[in-house]
C-alpha cells in the first residue's frame, strides 16, 4: 500500500457535490427523459430535475402534477440523489446559480435535438460558464416526446411503455375524445 510522505497528508480526497441540472417542461415526464434522468444520476453526485413552466401557459398537466409523475417514476426506478423542483420564469442559468449546479444534462434523440439544444448550451455557457452534457437517448426511445405521445393518446392510440403507467392512465382521463 502506498502512503502519503510525511507531513503532506491532507486527508482523504474530498471534491464539492457534483450537481446537475435536468431541465425541461415535464408535460408530462416520459420514459426518455426518464432515461436521462437515471444516467445522469449515476454521473453525479446530485441530480435536480427543474421543472420550468411558464405560468401564463396553462399546460396538460399542473406542475405539482408533473412533479408528483416525476417523483413516484424516480423512486420507482431506485434511483438515488435525485429531487424535483419547479421554477417559474426564469433563465435557466438561474435556476443552476440557485441550486448550485454548474451542469445541465440533456438527452439527444437525434440532429433535431442537437440544432434545438446546442444554441441553447452556447448561451447558457455566455451567459454563466453553465456547461451542458449530452447524453445519447436510448435508441428504443427515440421517438418518445411528451407532444407526440399526448397526439397520440387524444386519437385513441396506446403509449404503454413510452411512459409510466400512472401517466399513460392520467393522459386517458385528461385528452381522450378531447
Ligand atoms: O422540455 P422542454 O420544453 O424542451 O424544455 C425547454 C427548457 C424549459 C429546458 C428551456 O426552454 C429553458 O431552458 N427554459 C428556461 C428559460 C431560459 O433559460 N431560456 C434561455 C435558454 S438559452
Amino acid at each position: 500500500m502506498r502512503t502519503a510522505p510525511a507531513g503532506r497528508y491532507r486527508g482523504p480526497v474530498t471534491h464539492a457535490p457534483r450537481r446537475a441540472v435536468c431541465p425541461g417542461s415535464y408535460d408530462p415526464v416520459t420514459q426518455g427523459h426518464l432515461d436521462v434522468i437515471e444516467r445522469a444520476a449515476a454521473l453525479h453526485d446530485e441530480v435536480v430535475v427543474a421543472v420550468l413552466h411558464n405560468p401564463a401557459k396553462a399546460g396538460t398537466f399542473a406542475v405539482a402534477e408533473r412533479v408528483g409523475f416525476i417523483e413516484r417514476a424516480v423512486s420507482a426506478r431506485g434511483v438515488r440523489g435525485v429531487r424535483v423542483e419547479v421554477f417559474a420564469d426564469r433563465l435557466l442559468v438561474d435556476v443552476c446559480r440557485e441550486v448550485g449546479a454548474d451542469v445541465v444534462v440533456k438527452g439527444l434523440r437525434g440532429e433535431a435535438d442537437f440544432a434545438y439544444e446546442l444554441p441553447m448550451a452556447l448561451m447558457n455557457r455566455h451567459l454563466a460558464g453553465v456547461e451542458t452534457v449530452f447524453l445519447p437517448g436510448d435508441a428504443g426511445l427515440g421517438h418518445v416526446s411528451s407532444s407526440l405521445v399526448k397526439e397520440v393518446v387524444r386519437y385513441g392510440g396506446d403509449v404503454t411503455g413510452l411512459v409510466p403507467d400512472e401517466v399513460r392512465d392520467a393522459l386517458v382521463e385528461r385528452l381522450r375524445d378531447r
